[in-house]
């Protein structure tokens, strides 16, 4: 039973086997061969990247180094770029997404105009306190989805605001707006809850698809939930 796919370390001895440094990037590969979020020329952020295996697999999915594209890892921890799976299109910078300022990360991406994809993995340490677990997790998901699709996006998203408001909101001032590109995919990690409903819910009407996906390789134990929008729509003017 041991080698078998379902025991519990299964994605850890092939992880190891195959040089990447955490189970976890067998999450990101189902999303890929499931939804191909990341193609040749892609400009990805992965915010919450430690210990890299996100890095290794966005890297991987971009395809020979002469095709271009980037991935820029953000976590409090320093990170090393893995040797392996990576190349010189992978950078990592060490901060704190909730404080880092989204035009300080909008200046990390290909000529300063945002990200294709953007992924956050990002999960708070946990207390065991499933409330106090499941709220902090989303607010790590709402940050996430507040620098993707900015105030702009999130107030176009709010059906009870008034069309005159939703156009002052999307004006020209950078702030406002978001980092991911229009057509863009969103990945958002979450802790199941109530959070999670209210958040496909804000997602749906900015994406032409949005999914949740409970990766084989989580373990039977977490309550981690992706949620996977697919396709940026453009804010309305
Ligand atoms: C599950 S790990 C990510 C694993 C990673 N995707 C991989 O495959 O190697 C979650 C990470 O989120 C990071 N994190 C949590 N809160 C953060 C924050 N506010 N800013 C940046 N990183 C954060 C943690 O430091 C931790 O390394």
């Amino acid at each position: 039973m041991s080698g078998a796919a379902g025991s519990p370390d299964f994605f850890y001895r092939e992880a190891q086997r195959l040089g990447y440094v955490a189970r976890s990037a067998f999450k990101l590969l189902q999303m890929q061969k499931q939804y191909k979020l990341i193609t040749p020329g892609s400009s990805v952020l992965d915010l919450g990247c430690a210990p890299g295996a996100w890095l290794q697999v966005a890297c991987q999915s971009l395809g020979p180094l002469q095709k271009g594209g980037a991935v820029v890892g953000i976590d409090l921890k320093k990170v090393k770029v893995p040797s392996m799976h990576c190349d010189a299109r992978v950078q990592t910078v060490c901060a704190d997404v909730m404080s880092l300022p989204k035009d300080q990360i909008r200046a990390l991406s290909p000529k300063q105009k945002g990200f294709s994809v953007i992924l956050s993995d990002m999960c708070p340490l946990v207390s065991g306190i499933r409330a106090r677990d499941a709220a902090l997790s989303a607010e790590l998901g709402m940050r996430t989805l507040e620098l993707a699709v900015g105030e702009a996006g999130l107030v176009q998203a709010d059906d009870s605001i008034e069309q005159k408001e939703q156009s002052d909101v999307s004006g020209s001032d950078p702030e406002h707006r978001g980092i991911l590109l229009p057509g863009g995919h969103l990945v958002v990690k979450l802790l199941e809850s109530e959070d999670v409903k209210d958040f496909s819910h804000i997602c749906k009407p900015l994406f032409k698809k949005a999914a949740r996906l409970r990766p084989k390789a989580t373990r039977s134990c977490s309550r981690e939930i992706y949620l996977i929008c697919q396709g940026l729509l453009s804010l309305k003017k």
